[in-house]
């Protein structure tokens, strides 16, 4: 079998350049402060974890992906990665000019040659990445509350944003493919969460295990939103997981800078994309993939990948069914190997598990591993200010 696959588009794109070649050149230059989630996009299109996109959408591309899943050259590619800023604040940016973007705490993080000054029909734009427009949509919402005007063009990055924080889990995928290929790791499945590890989840990727040489354990850590865990909870809480239950040569945490756009179906086949670009040989896709409340069927963000070709993605997708714990079969299981009433299922929703989290009680260990949940409930208790 092939040793990872390769980078979407054929060439694993590095945005990175050294301050000092590229600032200097043009004197004064017109600095855009961007958000959080700008700085989570710069980033993983300067290592090349977006790749092939070398900067934001320009229109012509965005059009395309918006109505297609695909970049204009045909290369499949499912979410807009946008730029929105203010009209005024680009007024006198011309086609061809380059601008600074700078952190909230001015620093400047990268360098945009603007090819590209258009404004988006954002309802269309909803309807099609998250198949509604209602406001209540955390990604549409999201999606309105941004600026209506999209600049676009090539990006150089000057310095990665990433947190201080658990800086040692962000690598870039140049780095995650040497390190599978030190490992010896002919394939490699990449998990992609937003949520603590619970035993469902524990259960897919050892199933996964079972078959591939390496797990990537790549969890989202830009912004998510409000009520979800924490991301320097959760990681704490992958780390206690990885020592006591996971086999420490065959696992690979790393972490997603992305931000979270909850748009399930077309944000299954964006992730599946980029983990092939940190060189996962396959991907999982379970139940409501990235989705969020009723806005997708179960199984959606599986069926999307039938839209595609075989071989077009280059990555081979294991799809899993509602996995829980089966009282009767005392073990993990799902509907494909369990017989019993649902009756004798440990299944609890986000909501549920976040309320007892909150509250400092234990969720029953069938559901999360006890080590997990405590560090869970003594994070929550310090995000909410008070003593576990
Ligand atoms: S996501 O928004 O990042 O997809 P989450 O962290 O809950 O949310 O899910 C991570 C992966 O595990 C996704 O592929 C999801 O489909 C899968 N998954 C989550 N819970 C279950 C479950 N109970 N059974 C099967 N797959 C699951």
């Amino acid at each position: 079998m092939k040793q990872c696959s390769l980078p979407h588009g054929g060439i694993l794109i590095n945005r990175l350049v050294s301050p000092e070649k590229r600032l200097p050149q043009k004197g004064s230059r017109k600095v855009i402060t961007v958000d959080r989630w700008t700085l989570s996009d710069i980033d993983c299109i300067a290592i090349g974890a977006f790749s092939p996109l070398t900067g934001f959408l320009e229109e012509a591309d965005y059009e395309s992906v918006v109505e297609s899943m695909r970049l204009q050259n045909g290369t499949v590619w499912s979410i807009p990665v946008t730029l929105a800023v203010d009209e005024r604040t680009v007024r006198d940016v011309g086609i061809g000019d380059e601008v600074l973007l700078a952190g909230e705490d001015g620093t400047v993080y990268a360098v945009l040659t603007v090819n590209s000054k258009y404004k988006p029909d954002k309802r269309r734009e909803a309807l099609h990445v998250f198949r509604t427009n209602d406001l209540e949509h955390p990604g549409v919402k999201k999606l309105f509350e941004k600026p209506d005007l999209y600049i676009g063009g090539p990006i150089d990055v000057l310095k990665r944003p990433i947190p201080a924080l658990f800086a040692d889990t962000y690598y870039t995928p140049a780095e995650t493919r040497e390190a599978f290929k030190e490992k010896g790791w002919k394939t490699v499945v990449g998990f992609q969460t937003r949520n603590p590890v619970h035993r469902a989840h524990e259960y897919i990727q050892k199933t996964a295990l079972e078959i591939v040489d390496g797990l990537f354990l790549n969890p989202l850590m830009g912004e998510t939103k409000a009520d979800d865990v924490p991301a320097v909870v959760r990681m704490e809480s992958y780390q206690v997981l990885l020592e006591r239950y996971y086999p420490r040569d065959r696992v690979f945490l790393a972490s997603f800078p992305a931000a979270m756009r909850y748009a399930g179906p077309r944000e299954a086949v964006f992730h599946a994309l980029v983990r092939k670009n940190y060189g996962c040989t396959h991907f999982i896709v379970g139940r409501d993939h990235a989705g969020v409340g009723d806005y997708y069927g179960t199984y959606d963000a599986q069926h999307i990948f039938s839209e595609f070709l075989p071989g077009e993605l280059g990555i081979q997708l294991l799809f899993f069914e509602h996995s829980f714990y089966c009282k009767a079969c005392q073990g993990m299981a799902t509907g494909k190997t369990c017989p019993h009433d649902s009756k004798q299922h440990v299944k609890l929703s986000g909501t549920k598990v976040r309320e007892l989290l909150r509250n400092g009680v234990m969720p029953p260990a069938e559901f999360s591993r006890p080590e997990v949940a405590k560090v869970l409930i003594r994070g929550m208790a310090e995000k909410n200010g008070l003593k576990a």
